[in-house]
């Protein structure tokens, strides 16, 4: 592989949507950010200099940072922040992995407009397993607040209430036109595209709280890759995809002979109460056009009577269950799948929403005038005030974190049944101690309790084999002989159901200490998050590298 340089000057940008400027954290005063564009392995070397007033951190969404966590980038897990005016050289290497990933801030609620593509071509003279396509396109969802991110989070957490939704949804950035009062064509996602080709779309949810549905009118996509992992090809006409996730599609084109256009649309999927979540629909628009010279614009009542694609309901929990079964590694010679078939270690982990009191002499606006709090076997992960890497690495975890995170849940209850009457969650800054190399299987487990959401779990610094799923509370004596362990999806990030759960094995051969958490934002903000700190292994290329010079302090 190569070396690519990148330069990142995080600095505020004014930006117009929903009729309203807005001063926003941006890439080099891009919204979204810059496309990053690398081979399977390259080196990148990515400088980031922070001109906001904001502290700044940058995670490489599903890069595997074998040995570099370093790199990896979640302010106070395996770096402190980049404070204002100050720079970090992020610097890793792409091993075995080809397709989308994305970067974020990963500090607060930054990522809100601080994200991009990171776009992953195979090897030099190595191809897809699939058709070549003949154009590539990101499609990026977000969320557009007309309101400043960090003032809504901070009031949610003030309040202990949930915050407030965004104003629109984003295709690339754009909201779409024809679903809000104050929007021009302009502010409405166009692909332009030939007819009888086929495009390659790579897509990527970045919303900051929303699981997305998506869909072309009249038209289908083959599904070939989840998470920059080649999949067995499946047709669909439409897509669901969690906050984190990221997925490359065919879309062939029809064969028509004149111009023509057709609607987009992407909405959300909830299986909490309809109303509690921005359920706007954010459209866009695939525009047929023969001839390069026709870039026309066209108006709002051009695209007015075209009929919006036909998605799923909000609560579409069947459609969603069907849809995750479809996902199977391609498992080819060349992209054999690598699941452990045995298992050293066992862990339970039940993911939730639950509640801390509400401090004297505050009103809080939460559930039974409590605040709310997002757990993991009831513990609420506290970011420390160092870095959890740097404590680790330089033996000085005492009094930052302890190994004692629960591998089962210590007072278990009926998940999916009636919720227990103290929903209280316990706080602490606790991780789960493995050995380089030990097989994990981790089975994480959806509840009914108060919000009844669904988590898209994330883990960072690996890839993990998604072995089972299923409704209601897992049985761990029938349940793991339904195990797919001969070509279960890989991935960085998966929907765990309301009610329902997931099982996935992964091999703890990256030394560091790295996060986990529910992508959906306010959650992790809520205190869904822990993490794994894996020891180096014996041998010289077992060891995490040691720190860069210019690592930032806290
Ligand atoms: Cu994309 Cu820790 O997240």
């Amino acid at each position: 592989g190569v070396t690519r340089h990148y330069n990142f000057n995080i600095r505020m940008k004014n930006v117009t949507r929903l009729c309203q400027s807005k001063s926003i954290v941006t890439v080099n005063g891009k919204f979204p950010g810059p496309r990053i564009i690398a081979r399977e392995g390259d080196r990148l070397v990515i400088k980031v200099v922070n001109h906001v007033s904001n502290n700044i951190s940058i995670h490489w969404h599903g890069i595997r940072q074998l040995r570099s966590g370093w790199a990896d980038g979640p302010a106070y897990i395996t770096q402190c922040p980049i404070q204002t005016g100050q720079s970090y050289v992020y610097n890793f290497t792409i091993i075995g992995q080809t397709g989308t990933l994305w970067y974020h801030a990963h500090v607060s609620w930054i990522r809100a407009t601080l994200y991009g593509p990171i776009v992953i071509l195979p090897r030099r003279n190595t191809s897809y397993p699939f058709v070549k396509p003949y154009k590539e396109v990101p499609i990026i969802f977000g969320e557009w607040w007309n309101n400043d991110t960090e003032a809504v989070i901070n009031q949610a957490i003030q309040t202990g209430a949930g915050p407030n939704n965004s104003d629109a949804y984003t295709i690339n950035g754009f909201p779409g036109s024809l679903y809000n009062n104050c929007s021009s064509p302009k502010e409405t996602f166009r692909l332009k595209v030939k007819p009888g080709k086929t495009y390659l779309l790579r897509i990527i949810n970045a919303a900051l709280n929303d699981e997305l549905f998506f869909k072309i009118t009249n038209h289908t996509f083959t599904i070939v890759d989840a998470d920059a992992s080649y999949v067995k090809p499946f047709e669909t006409d439409t897509i669901y995809i969690t906050p984190g996730q990221t997925s490359n599609v065919l879309l062939k084109t029809k064969k028509l002979k004149s111009n023509s256009r057709f609607m987009m649309a992407a909405r959300p999927y909830s299986t909490a109460a309809a109303g509690t979540f921005d359920n706007t629909t954010v459209a866009g628009v695939l525009e047929y056009v023969m001839s390069d010279k026709n870039t026309k614009t066209f108006s709002n009542t051009s695209i007015k009577g075209l009929p919006l694609p036909p998605l799923p309901a909000i609560n579409a929990t069947s459609y969603v269950a069907n849809w995750t079964n479809k996902f199977r590694s391609l498992g080819s010679s060349q992209f054999p799948v690598n699941v452990p078939q045995t298992v050293q270690k066992h862990f339970f982990f039940v993911v939730g929403l639950g509640n801390d009191p509400c401090p004297k002499n505050q009103t809080c606006q939460g559930p039974n005038g409590t605040k709310f709090a997002a757990s993991i076997n009831n513990i609420s992960f506290t970011l420390p005030t160092t870095a959890l890497l740097q404590a680790q690495y330089f033996g000085k975890s005492n009094g930052v974190f302890s190994n004692s995170f629960p591998s089962t849940p210590l007072n278990p209850f009926n998940y999916t049944g009636t919720p227990p009457n103290n929903t209280m969650v316990s706080h602490g800054t606790k991780v789960v101690l493995l050995p380089y190399n030990t097989t994990v299987e981790l089975v994480i487990q959806g509840t009914n309790i108060l919000g009844a959401e669904n988590h898209p779990l994330h883990l960072h610094g690996f890839n993990f084999y998604v072995v089972g799923q299923g409704t209601g509370n897992f049985n761990s004596t029938t349940d793991p002989a339904n195990f797919n362990l001969v070509d279960p999806v890989e991935r960085n990030t998966v929907g765990v159901p309301s009610g329902g759960w997931v099982a996935v094995r992964f091999r703890a051969d990256n030394p560091g200490v790295w996060f986990m958490h529910c992508h959906i934002e306010i959650h992790l903000s809520w205190g869904l998050r822990m993490a794994w700190a894996v020891m180096d292994g014996k041998l010289p290329n077992q060891k995490l590298l040691p720190p860069p010079s210019d690592l930032p302090k806290c």
